[in-house]
Parts: C-alpha cells; sequence; structure tokens
C-alpha cells in the first residue's frame, strides 16, 4: 500500500545520505591506515580496527535518530530488535582485510528488510565513490545509470569470484578454484563479498561464491545481482539474518556449471587434480 511504500522510500533516501556520509569516514580512517591498532577476532584473517566499530556507530545513530522503532543487525555491535517491521543489517566496513593492508576494495553495506524481506541493498565502494543499489522491484543502479549481469559472456570467456576466509574450508576452496580453471574460466577474489557480488550485478564478473557468508555481507549485494538479472540465492530463506550460509550468485548462462563446480559435481580434467 502506498504508506508502505512511503516508509520505505524514506528508509532509502536515508540509507543513502548516511552511507555517504559513512564512506567519507572510512575514507578518512584509510588514508592512515597504517596507524590503525590491528586486533583479531578469531585468528589472523579475521580482524578489525577503530575504523569498523567507529563507522558502524555512525551508521547506528543515523539510522536510530530517524527511524528510532527500527531494529539493526551490525556486524561490529550487535542486534537491537525493532517494532516498526523495519530491520537494517550493517557491515560498515566489508573487506577488513583489505583495508588494513591499505587495498582499495572494500565496501560499506546497508540491506533494508521490511517482515523479514529484503526491500533494498547498498554498496558503496568508498574508493571510487560508485554506489550499487537495487529496490526490490525496481531493477539495479550504479549511482545513477541501470547496470545488468553480463549475458553475453560464456563460462569459458567470464571471471569468477570465489571468497574464503577459514582455514577449514582451504581444501573445498581448492577445489572449487580448480574447477572453474579447469573448466576454462578466469579465477579473482577482491577481498569484499559485498563489492564482488555488486561486480556481477554490473557485468564485471560472471559469478560469486563463498561458502560461509552472513547477511550483512551478502544480503544487499544479492539482491543488486538478481534485480540486475542475475541469479541470486535467496540467503535468508527459512534461516533469518543470523544463519551463517553459503552465497552463490551468477550470470544466468554461467550458472548451471559453476553450480555443479561448487557442488562438487564436476569432474576436474585428466591432470588437474
Ligand atoms: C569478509 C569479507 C571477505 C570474506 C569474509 C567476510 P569483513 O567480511 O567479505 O571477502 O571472505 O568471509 O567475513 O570481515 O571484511 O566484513
Ligand atoms: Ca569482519
Ligand atoms: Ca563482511
Ligand atoms: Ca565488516
Amino acid at each position: 500500500n502506498a504508506e508502505d511504500g512511503r516508509a520505505c522510500a524514506q528508509r532509502i533516501d536515508a540509507a543513502m545520505s548516511i552511507i555517504r556520509d559513512a564512506g567519507r569516514m572510512a575514507l578518512d580512517y584509510f588514508e592512515r591506515y597504517r596507524s590503525l591498532a590491528v586486533e583479531e577476532k578469531s585468528g589472523g584473517q579475521d580482524i578489525v580496527s577503530i575504523a569498523d566499530r567507529a563507522v558502524e556507530s555512525l551508521i547506528r545513530e543515523a539510522i536510530l535518530d530517524r527511524f528510532g522503532e527500527d531494529g539493526i543487525v551490525g556486524e561490529e555491535h550487535g542486534n537491537v530488535s525493532g517494532s516498526s517491521g523495519f530491520q537494517w543489517l550493517v557491515d560498515p566496513i566489508d573487506g577488513t582485510g583489505s583495508f588494513l593492508h591499505g587495498l582499495q576494495t572494500w565496501s560499506v553495506v546497508i540491506a533494508i528488510l521490511r517482515d523479514g524481506e529484503p526491500v533494498a541493498g547498498l554498496v558503496l565502494e568508498p574508493c571510487t565513490g560508485r554506489l550499487y543499489r537495487a529496490r526490490c522491484g525496481e531493477g539495479a543502479f550504479c549511482d545513477d545509470a541501470p547496470i545488468a549481469v553480463d549475458t553475453a559472456t560464456p563460462f569459458t570467456g567470464g571471471l569468477f569470484a570465489i571468497g574464503a576466509s577459514r582455514p577449514e574450508a582451504s581444501a573445498h576452496i581448492g577445489a572449487v578454484v580448480t574447477g572453474v580453471l579447469a573448466a576454462g574460466g578466469g579465477y579473482m577474489r577482491n577481498g569484499s563479498a559485498a563489492l564482488s557480488l555488486a561486480h556481477v550485478a554490473a557485468g564485471h564478473y560472471l559469478g560469486f561464491y563463498e561458502p560461509q557468508l552472513n547477511a550483512w555481507d551478502c544480503v544487499a549485494g544479492l539482491l543488486i545481482v538478481s534485480e540486475a538479472g542475475g541469479t541470486a540465492d535467496d540467503f535468508l530463506g527459512d534461516d533469518g539474518v543470523f544463519a551463517r550460509k553459503p552465497c552463490f550468485a551468477a550470470a544466468p548462462q554461467a550458472a548451471p556449471l559453476f553450480r555443479q563446480i561448487v557442488n562438487g559435481e564436476v569432474e576436474p580434467l585428466e591432470g588437474t587434480r
């Protein structure tokens, strides 16, 4: 109904301005990344700094200032439940590894859910200023230009981003990378799941896969891919926002083979085992 549409539109407008403010703060920290103390969470590949926490605080305060009844789930500061039916998923810096090693491929990520369903996704790449975004049913955009997945390039001409962060997944990731290369695809990784999904939506990668992600990493990007015409898993499904699950998205012509490779259903070529 109209009131619902207005409530969504107000939040999306706010999100567009909040994510830009967050991006400016994050860039400010990035310019002095070498001076930031790096703290380990579960291990040396799972790190965080003051930048992640400060940017998430900025986003949360800006949301609650405007929409005090909304719920928020953020990576660094946890969950507050709300009563309005709206819930925000916040990843203040996706690609902290890239960020704290001085690489530019990290992003600020916001998804907005209504009654548990994604209604909007925003992925800002502060180092280029590009904002990837989608609203459910209204297409995907980079800044003001519509974007679409690359439906012309075959699997063998395409690039596939494969994310991984845990040592336990090493053999599986090795097999997926082997499978992609053996089938003639190209292998890439930029360190930010959300930005990788945005790059599938914009036609740069033909696919993205990671075996274990959180909702704040990928719900925004999956909506952008699906609004851009791609095949994108329903991440939330029956499991909701606290599940850690695989994330899969691809251009439609590449999705079946990429899915088979991910599922271990393709025999590697002779000599590539
Ligand atoms: C991580 C990034 C990375 C992926 C990890 C995520 P963070 O998020 O998306 O690319 O491999 O699984 O946790 O910790 O940088 O926000
Ligand atoms: Ca993290
Ligand atoms: Ca993340
Ligand atoms: Ca993060």
